[in-house]
């Protein structure tokens, strides 16, 4: 039968699509901030002590980024006006990059809109379909995307697990080139990558060794210089990414190498040519951030003392908080409704812990998302163990 015009539904299938993610638990509303991005802010008209958001040392809304933001709109307006390879790059953009390369204690240093760019414009333009890529099972889902955009042929490895790695490096001696890639930091589970053994291997079998630090950077190493320099490794990463949407408080990502690879970026990285550049504000705050992990370093040791006080008041009420070993402690909950469910009530009681499900970490292994920050202070972290607590006896999650 020929439909009646007009009546055909073309894209009915994602009515049915959200359907099951809400038979799954797996269906979420977005949560409205109304206000700064605080350790105590309010969602959804209710004012909760906030363990969701990424701003590890308070910088979003630092008065120095503030201010140097406010200068940027004044003297240089609200946009750039162009991609970066044609008219939108300004002399902030440049000190920006001269600023972070100097920072990582690199060469050279790109900016991209986002982490997220910067790691799938990078991997995408570097790689190609004759080349292989090498990675861990729990890389952001940008290093992925980054990866099938570059058409490379794709092997994952256990996550950190050097042996497996160095094994699959052995067998694929044959490729020419190779792209050993890992998270820093792993974003949902807040364990460490072994840099120092991945970077050896890579280094032995002639592979490109590239890192994503967006969790890293702020939190780990001299003044938040990251992973690498945690580990002592500089010269031995090949492309170091982070983010500036993190602990640096704005919003933005960056690689970091050679002169030669960032030439290269400016030439072929396509978030870099085809999508406009940062407005000056968001560059002008950034250059502040950097000043201020300078000369503010008691931010990051107090982000380290307020983790260690949260994590042992977890462990305290028998929270399986997995493998972390950073500022993102998961409270691992198992079925993604139960994990929904925990957060809802957790937020009702005055905690924003986001619940996190399929796709984003594997199935059976959803879990509520933490993270303290250097401005909450001792109460709040006490009373949000206390709640978190409360609500997790009621579920029986825990003891
Ligand atoms: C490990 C990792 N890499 C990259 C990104 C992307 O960073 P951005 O938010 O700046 O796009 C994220 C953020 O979710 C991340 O967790």
């Amino acid at each position: 039968m020929t439909p009646v015009p007009g009546t055909l539904k073309p894209l009915s299938f994602l009515d049915e699509a959200l359907e099951t993610l809400r038979a799954e638990g797996l269906y979420r509303r977005l949560r409205i901030l109304e206000g700064e991005q605080k350790p105590r802010a309010r969602f959804d008209g209710r004012e909760v002590i906030n363990l969701s958001s990424n701003n590890y040392l308070g910088l979003t809304t630092h008065p120095k980024l503030k201010e140097a933001a406010i200068r940027a709109v004044k003297e240089l307006g609200a946009g750039s006006g162009s991609v970066r390879t044609i008219a939108g790059t300004m002399d902030l953009h440049m000190e920006l990059e001269r600023k972070i390369a100097a920072f990582k204690k690199t060469e050279a240093a790109v900016v991209f809109q986002s982490g997220f760019a910067a790691n799938a414009g990078t991997v995408a333009s570097i790689l190609g379909k004759e080349d292989l890529i090498l990675s861990d099972e729990l890389n952001h889902a940008s290093i992925i995307d980054g990866a099938r955009l570059s058409r490379a042929a794709i092997r994952v490895f256990p996550h950190k697990d050097t042996a497996a790695l160095g094994k699959l490096l052995e067998e694929t001696a044959d490729v020419k080139r190779r792209l050993v890639i890992t998270d820093g930091v792993f974003s949902m589970d807040g364990d460490v990558a072994p840099l120092p053994g991945i970077a050896a291997l890579a280094r032995e079998h002639g592979a490109i060794m590239m890192v994503d630090d967006a969790h890293a950077s702020g939190v780990m190493g001299q003044n938040g210089r990251g992973t690498i320099d945690h580990y002592g490794l500089h010269g031995q990463v090949d492309i170091q990414v982070g983010t500036l949407s993190k602990a640096i408080g704005v919003l933005g990502g960056y690689v970091c190498g050679s002169k030669s690879l960032i030439e290269y970026l400016y030439h072929r990285a396509r978030p870099f040519l085809f999508s406009t550049s940062h407005p000056p504000a968001v560059a002008a705050a950034c250059l502040a951030a950097f000043d201020v992990l300078e000369q503010e370093p008691e931010r990051i040791e107090r982000l380290w003392s307020n983790t260690r006080r949260f994590k042992a008041g977890l462990a305290r009420l028998g929270f399986d908080t997995g493998m972390s070993e950073t500022p993102i402690t998961p409270i691992l909950v198992g079925e993604a409704d139960r994990a929904m469910k925990l957060s809802d009530l957790a937020f009702d009681r005055g905690v924003f812990a986001q619940g996190i499900g399929f796709p984003t970490v594997a199935k059976g292994k959803a879990r509520l998302r933490t993270i303290v920050t250097a401005t909450h202070t001792e109460e709040e972290l006490d009373k949000a163990l206390e709640i978190l607590g409360d609500a997790a006896r009621g579920l029986g999650i825990i003891p």
